[in-house]
């Protein structure tokens, strides 16, 4: 047997993704009309012999309840959420749930960050890693250098793929090759897990025999029951023939920001023509709009059949779409109004917004750049004719005069 786990982290976490994150949990935010963590987990049913899917956070459990019970029924699969106290670590959360996570004595687990965009090669990896005979297996990807810093860098033997040497997050370069936060360890990660916080311990006691004050500061910006996968576990047993790489070939992708969940909803669009081509609007029949690319529409939306859409558009439930509308590359979240003859590009317009008559929310669409998307909070309202352009507007106002380049508080 084997089992999946899902890392959805806290509520501190989504600090970056502001202001999406006011409305609901940054793992539950809709790429390509689904969840995020919802592609992790339809991946996951790929996965031979797979008993149980566990996604681990700091939320309130009322705010994956809804979720977790509709996914498991329509899966067949159970899937439930794990509320940690406080934040443990990734390995630390991990840690804190094995007797769960171990109670049918599993052969595999899967690790999964959810903010993480890929074409989640699962069963391949799961071969890989039987082959390797490894503790654990990553999944990897080649970057540009320039960006190689935002990740944990690595080296891995070319022949033999194991880890040789692993930084989370360098200073100076060390390799582009990077950790894409999606592994498959055998159980014994939970002993390599012990062994850390036995370390730990054993230190901590011998400060407090010497008393030692400096080095007491000096490690108590951590606390003690907080593991990290990365530094704590993976840095020190590379080249031990402990860990080995997998690395994709596909697309891969970090969901930090809105403007990277604009284009991750576009990337898994595209994988929909191949994983469930049935979710994408096809602008058949006389009554529905004129689309083009890949487009996803809610069933219980409302488009007018003038309206062009397309390509890379998400729009979610009751939204209504007027005559003459023109949208691309945006993201249209639940209840929102877009009056006659709107312009929205590379955008996503939140909850409850509404859209005046020739009014135009767009950007340049530079997802990396802070202003590069335009990004409307809940219930904005955006008035006739008024102009948006690079800006990011927060929950419940009003724009009556074009804006551009602008953070509206
Ligand atoms: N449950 C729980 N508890 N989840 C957590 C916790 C925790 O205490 N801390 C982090 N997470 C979750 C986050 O929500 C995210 O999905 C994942 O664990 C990793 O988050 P971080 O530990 O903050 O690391 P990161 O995202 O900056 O970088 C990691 O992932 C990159 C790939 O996306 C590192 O492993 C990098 O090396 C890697 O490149």
């Amino acid at each position: 047997k084997v089992v999946a786990v899902i890392m959805v982290g806290g509520p501190t976490k989504g600090t970056r993704f502001r202001p999406l994150s006011f409305n609901i949990p940054k793992p539950l935010f809709p790429l390509a009309g689904q969840p995020m963590v919802h592609h992790p987990i339809s991946a996951c049913k790929r996965i031979p012999n797979l008993a149980q899917i566990y996604l681990i956070g700091f939320y309130e459990e009322r705010e994956f309840a809804l979720y977790v019970s509709s996914i498991s029924n329509e899966l067949k699969l159970p899937v439930r959420y794990l509320r940690e106290d406080k934040p443990h670590g990734s390995a630390g959360g991990l840690y804190y749930f094995r007797d769960i996570i171990t109670e049918d004595s599993p052969s595999h687990i899967f690790l999964l960050n959810c903010d993480v965009c890929c074409s989640f090669p699962l069963p391949a990896m799961l071969d890989a890693h039987k082959r390797y005979g490894g503790m654990g297996t990553m999944l990897v990807i080649k970057v540009s250098a320039e960006s190689a810093n935002q990740f944990g860098e690595l080296i891995a033997d070319p022949t033999t793929n194991e880890l040789l040497h692993y930084t989370e997050k360098p200073e100076t370069f060390v390799s582009n090759l990077i950790n894409c936060g999606v592994y498959v360890f055998t159980p014994d990660i939970f002993s390599a897990i012990r062994e850390v916080y036995m370390n730990r311990e054993g230190r901590a006691n011998l400060r407090r025999l010497s008393n030692f004050e400096t080095l007491q500061s000096a490690t108590r910006t951590i606390p003690v029951d907080f593991v990290r996968l990365d530094q704590d576990i993976l840095s020190p047993l590379a080249g031990k023939k402990q860990f080995y790489t997998y690395e994709t070939m596909d697309f891969w992708e970090q969901i930090k920001t809105p403007g990277m969940s604009l284009k991750c909803s576009e990337l898994y669009l595209a994988q929909f023509r191949y994983t469930s081509p049935d979710l994408l609007a096809s602008g058949d029949g006389n009554k529905s709009a004129i689309i083009s690319g890949d487009v996803y529409i809610h069933p219980s939306a409302k488009v007018h059949p003038s309206a062009k859409i397309g390509p890379n558009v998400s729009i979610s439930a009751n939204v209504r779409v007027g005559a003459g509308v023109r949208l691309s590359g945006c993201i249209i979240l639940d209840d929102v109004e877009i009056k006659e003859n709107v312009f929205v590009t590379n955008s996503i317009i939140g909850w409850k917004s509404s859209l005046g008559r020739w009014s135009h929310v767009q950007a340049d669409g530079n997802y990396d750049a802070r202003l590069g998307t335009t990004i409307l909070g809940e219930a904005v309202t955006v008035e006739d004719e008024v102009v948006v352009f690079n800006c990011i507007v927060l929950p419940h106002k009003t724009l009556n005069v074009s804006v551009q380049e602008e953070i509206i508080l």
